[in-house]
């Protein structure tokens, strides 16, 4: 592309309005299909009007823009209004939020065999990418999904190398059209491996995803990564928690480093390490998604990653792009009945602090619940 180009100006303005110091995007593109089970577990009627009820009051919580710089919707959530009619994009647009749309049709077999996956989206791609920037969107998502499986050494390199392509292919077509890609190759944590081969497997999608996007000249300063943090397996016997430390022989490495630090947040270090060995420095930002994460644990992992402790290793910034980590304890708050709403909001509010807070690394811990610390993970997780 044209270095020159106002398309790209345009595209590096917003990226860079996303990621803006403190902020984050909330990712309430949950599909009608994938919302069934939240509304299931709060006993709420999964119609398309409680559907909008409950995004209106996500979106009109008080004050939410102080912590919130995009919402990512799912089609049928961008196409709804407000009680007075205003379309959800152009109330966004009008609080300082950035409209956001989910892309993808979900997920599909990549081969017989196999359980894994490439994801659906591309038939008239191109015109919904022009008909959602002419009615305000201006970013969008796509997302993948890579699952670990080590007896059938998967991923695969045919997985990797599929999915990297049509995340290529997808940002491309965004581009063009105006609108900020979110990249999503998500490695999802079901399995019982350790955090080492998500460290291990996380960095060869990333390393593909990037080549890709380099074949197909994407711009990257006009571009944003929505990775999974690198965890252990959900079943794994001994999983890492957000607060394990361990140590670190930095001696040899670099005179800067040597005896400056050896204790570190073994999750934290293993996400950065992987980011710092795969992302190039043009990119705009790193917008972590929550990956069935607690709030707390989500909000705890991303603090510790900006603190000044890594910050040798990313020249990005890194913010959120949660939707259960922020969502689940305004759902419960809220369980379908209008005099809730104002709780919900509270609950919904809290969490976007704490983690706008921890996207500066000056999370203090304080809005903990134990709500906050229940694990969210639902296996097979689809958007
Ligand atoms: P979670 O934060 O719930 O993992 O979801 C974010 C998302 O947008 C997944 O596509």
């Amino acid at each position: 592309m044209n270095s020159n180009s106002s398309i790209e100006l345009m595209l590096k303005e917003n990226a860079e309005f996303i990621v803006q110091q403190g902020k984050g995007i909330l990712a309430a593109d949950e599909s009608p299909s994938s919302i069934v089970k939240r509304f299931n577990s709060i006993g709420v009627e999964n119609t398309t009007e409680q559907r909008r009820i409950y995004r209106q009051l996500l979106f009109t919580t008080p004050d939410i823009q102080q912590y919130i710089s995009g919402v990512i919707m799912h089609e049928e959530t961008f196409n709804q209004t407000n009680d007075s009619s205003v379309p959800f994009p152009m109330m966004l647009s009008q609080i300082g939020i950035l409209p956001g749309i989910k892309l993808d049709r979900g997920l599909e077999s990549l081969t017989i065999n196999t359980n894994e996956t490439t994801t659906l989206g591309f038939d008239d791609l191109e015109k919904r990418c022009e008909d959602f920037f002419n009615r305000g969107a201006r970013f969008a998502k796509w997302r993948c999904v890579l699952r670990i499986n080590k007896l059938k050494n998967q991923p695969t390199d045919v997985a990797i190398a599929h999915n990297a392509i049509i995340l290529a292919r997808y940002a491309s077509v965004c581009q063009a059209k105006g609108l900020v890609p979110i990249i999503e190759p998500e490695v999802i944590p079901d399995g019982d491996h350790d955090i080492n081969v998500c460290q291990y497997v996380t960095e060869k999608v990333l390393a593909a995803t990037f080549k890709a996007l380099s074949d197909y000249d994407i711009y990257l300063e006009g571009c944003l990564l929505k990775p999974n943090m690198v965890t252990s397996g959900q079943e794994a016997k001994k999983r890492v928690k957000s607060t394990d430390i361990g140590e670190r022989k930095f001696e040899n490495k670099t005179n800067y480093l040597r005896n400056v630090f050896c204790l570190f947040i073994i999750l934290a270090l293993a996400t950065i390490t992987t980011l710092s060995r795969t992302c190039p420095p043009a990119l705009a930002g790193i917008v972590f998604l929550s990956g069935g994460q607690s709030e707390e644990d989500a909000t705890i992992n991303l603090n510790e990653m900006n603190k000044t402790l890594y910050r040798f290793k990313r020249p990005w910034p890194l913010t959120f792009s949660y939707g259960r980590a922020l969502q689940a304890s305004a759902l419960k708050a809220w369980s379908g009945k209008r005099e809730n709403e104002f709780n919900a909001q509270q609950s919904c509010l809290k969490r976007a602090a704490a983690n706008a807070a921890a996207a500066k690394g000056e999370y203090d811990g304080k809005q903990i619940s134990n709500e906050a610390k229940k694990n969210l993970h639902v296996a097979e997780h689809n958007y």
